[in-house]
């Protein structure tokens, strides 16, 4: 079954206690949290203080995208989340990648890695046995509410393969532009995890919004 995250970019930000609540009384499995640092991305969220004062409700997964310069000169501040599930850190944005992610399993969280849309798969390969997920950027990472780019989709299923061919269970998370119009052929390629910023935060019904898409 499909995995929803609907990402607090999208969400309220007077009322994130109400807005995190509302989500999982609706049905969201994850809650994907996107730092941005104004360097790596043209934009800047928050970070580890806003992280650790959100309420975790029972069950829920955070998972923290971070869209940081160097994120080897803060990681420390964030494996002392101790509500931080998933740490996820892109490719482009460290020279030390495999070092990095085998520092957030030593910390005891669960390292993921990530892509933005023009960074080739290979990049990935030798760091594959030291992840437990991929994040797959089906937009140029920065916004909520782009358009989904279709030539990024094969990229999903090039990289299950991948993993399948080295017995590797990878959690293949898909961000940017997910609706329940893509979310079908996505599932088809091997998507576990859905991040969801305007298809569930930027939706009147929660509850419709993620049913929708673990429905289509
Ligand atoms: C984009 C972020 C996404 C974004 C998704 O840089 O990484 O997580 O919030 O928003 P939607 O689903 O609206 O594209
Ligand atoms: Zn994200």
């Amino acid at each position: 079954m499909l995995k929803v995250a609907p990402s607090l970019l999208s969400a309220d930000c007077a009322n994130y206690g109400a807005e995190i609540d509302g989500v999982a009384k609706a049905g969201a499995d994850w809650l994907h949290l996107d730092v941005m640092d104004g360097v790596f991305v043209p934009n800047i969220t928050f970070g580890p203080p806003v992280i650790a004062g959100l309420p975790k409700p029972a069950g829920m997964e955070f998972d923290a995208h971070l869209m940081v310069h160097q994120p080897e000169r803060v990681i420390q501040s964030f494996l002392d989340i101790k509500t931080l599930d998933w740490i996820s850190i892109h490719v482009e944005s460290t020279v030390h990648l495999q070092r990095l992610l085998v520092q957030i399993r030593d910390a005891g969280k669960r390292p993921g890695v990530v892509l933005n849309p023009s960074t080739p798969i290979e990049t990935i390969e030798w760091v594959l046995d030291d992840v437990d997920l991929v994040l797959v950027m089906t937009v140029n990472p920065g916004f909520s509410g782009q358009s989904f780019l279709p030539s990024v989709a094969p990229k999903v299923e090039r990289i299950k393969n991948m993993a399948a061919k080295r017995g590797l269970d990878l959690t293949l998370q898909v961000d940017g532009g997910v609706s329940p119009s893509n979310a079908r052929s996505l599932v088809d390629a091997g998507m576990d995890v859905c991040v969801a910023g305007s298809a569930v935060y930027g939706q009147a019904d929660y509850k419709a919004a993620i049913r929708a898409l673990k429905e289509a």
